[in-house]
């Protein structure tokens, strides 16, 4: 079975698959398949019958016709990548994450970055140059003073001429050379002599993050201005490890550069907004604890938007597994009584968000020891109390944000929930998504999954968003947000 070649298309074409992979964040192999079996289904071209498609394509790709224009088969012309004419270092660290960095190259690309990178020389044990010239489309840049290479332009010239420098995955090693202005190799000089935005993706074993050096060195480089991203809870690629210290996903990290780099309107510029995001934890006793499937991943996403578009954005996040949004001051807390007293402390705000999945109830006293069985005394019977509504008692505060959003995670009578809902909590919008197994979206629901169905409930009525990721939902209810914001009149 062949397969698809990317590389052997012309530049056109390339460019219409690179945009429309980005935007559907496929790989352009992926992409050129989806693509292919939607004109062999008919749903492109003559709609239904393969004969006229395969004749209409006999017609435009014979060898005396002309060859087709991208742009005719689009009819129109073909969308900015996010990231077009932005130029980005990408340093590679050696750390078994680097093999995240090809991908990362790959995704930067499609979305019309140019990349060129720069690898240590504990990189290449993990990855090789070969390799990344080929995805980078340009030399792999290893040393300082490389005088016999017709490639070398100098580590001044690299800082220089790009827009952002990232660093994916950052080491522990990397970390503490710029934290102390090391500049022993090409990667550590050039961080030290540029004087572009610098992007952090950390990935270490978690005992290494946890380690007092790195701590410093993270605060230290976080007052000198270096933004990061991640790193994230998980599984480590070593066995038998988990804990902090898993690198971002390449898609967090492109998230994380788009925000860096937008150049974009920024309709919500001067405006501050409230996210709380996650589940919240009630303790039972000190290692117990009643939590929900909630993973923050659409209230983060929603977080990351609104900055996107030029918001002072406070997150409050209850436990979760996924990074910190880049561009967003987040406040972590564990409770419901936490998430409530940080979202008090931080109005006035232009607007609030309030995407968390709150725990309705807490136990009326956690214990202060771990709770013990004890024979013939039967399972502990713990009492519960109703936690503060948060959604609610900013909607009737005196202090009440111009608009309040509020989401009804439903599995039953999803509209006249989100209805009662918005009345009787003050809310301007309720966005309301059905959490059931049955709603079609991931094998355990909508928590957990990165897609999501919404509709749009207020006094208005009701408007339904087809299926799509907690990204574009996010994105969607960012510009709503900034349009209702630009229509209300304080
Ligand atoms: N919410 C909140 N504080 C709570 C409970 C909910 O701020 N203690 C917010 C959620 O962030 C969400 C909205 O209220 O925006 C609705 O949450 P949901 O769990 O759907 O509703 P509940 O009020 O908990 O009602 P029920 O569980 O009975 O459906």
């Amino acid at each position: 079975m062949a397969s698809i070649t990317i590389r052997n298309l012309d530049d056109e074409v390339k460019e219409l698959l690179r945009r429309l992979a980005a935007a559907n964040n496929r790989s352009m192999e992926e992409q050129a398949r989806v693509m292919i079996r939607a004109a062999v289904d008919g749903q492109v071209g003559p709609v239904g019958r393969l004969d006229q498609i395969e004749k209409a394509l006999q017609e435009l790709t014979n060898s005396q016709g002309t060859p087709i224009r991208a742009s005719a088969l689009t009819g129109k012309s073909l969308p900015r990548g996010t990231l077009s004419n932005k130029r980005i270092l990408l340093i590679i660290g050696g750390g078994i994450a680097a093999y995240k960095a090809l991908d990362l190259i790959r995704r930067l690309r499609e979305r019309g970055a140019a990349v060129r990178v720069v690898m240590t020389s504990a990189a290449q044990e993990f990855v090789t140059t070969l390799s990344v010239g080929a995805l980078s489309a340009d030399h792999a840049f290893t040393d300082l003073f490389d005088r016999n290479d017709e490639h070398d332009v100098g580590h001044i010239r690299l800082s220089r001429e790009a827009d952002l420098l990232v660093v994916a995955p950052a080491t522990a090693d990397l970390m503490a050379k710029l934290a102390n202005g090391h500049a022993s190799d090409l990667a550590s000089t050039v961080l030290i002599a540029t004087d572009k935005p610098v992007l952090m993706a950390p990935a270490m074993n978690p005992r290494m993050w946890s380690h007092p050096a790195t701590r410093r060195n993270r605060a230290s480089l976080g007052k000198d201005g270096i933004t990061f991203v991640g790193p994230t809870k998980g599984e480590m690629a070593e066995s038998n490890e988990a804990g902090e210290g898993r690198m971002a996903e390449p898609l967090e990290i492109v998230a994380a550069v788009e925000a860096l780099l937008d150049a974009g309107p920024k309709p919500l510029a001067g405006r501050k907004i409230i996210v709380t995001s996650g589940p919240t934890h009630e303790p039972i006793d000190p290692v117990r604890y009643i939590a929900n499937r909630s993973s923050g991943k659409q209230g983060h996403a929603i977080a990351a938007a609104l900055a996107r578009l030029g918001a002072d954005v406070r997150l409050v996040s209850g436990p979760v597994t996924i990074a910190d949004p880049a561009g967003v001051k987040t406040l972590h807390v564990e409770r419901a009584q936490e998430m409530r007293d940080a979202v008090e402390q931080l109005l006035p705000a232009d607007a609030a968000v309030f995407v968390a999945a709150v725990a309705d109830w807490r136990t009326e006293n956690s214990a202060g020891e771990k709770i013990k069985k004890v024979a013939g005394e039967g399972p502990p019977v713990l009492r519960m109390v109703e936690n503060p509504d948060i959604l609610a008692s900013v909607g009737h505060h005196e202090q009440r944000p111009a608009l309040v959003v509020g989401f009804a995670a439903e599995t039953q009578d999803l509209l006249r929930n989100a209805e009662a809902k918005l009345r009787k909590k003050g809310a301007d919008l309720i966005v309301a998504n059905d959490v059931s197994h049955q709603s079609g979206i991931g094998p355990s629901g909508v928590m957990g999954s990165d897609r999501n169905r919404v509709r749009i409930v207020s006094k208005a009525g009701v408007e339904e968003w087809p299926e799509m990721t907690k990204d574009e939902v996010a994105a969607r209810l960012a510009a709503l947000i900034a349009e209702r914001l630009t229509t209300i009149v304080v």
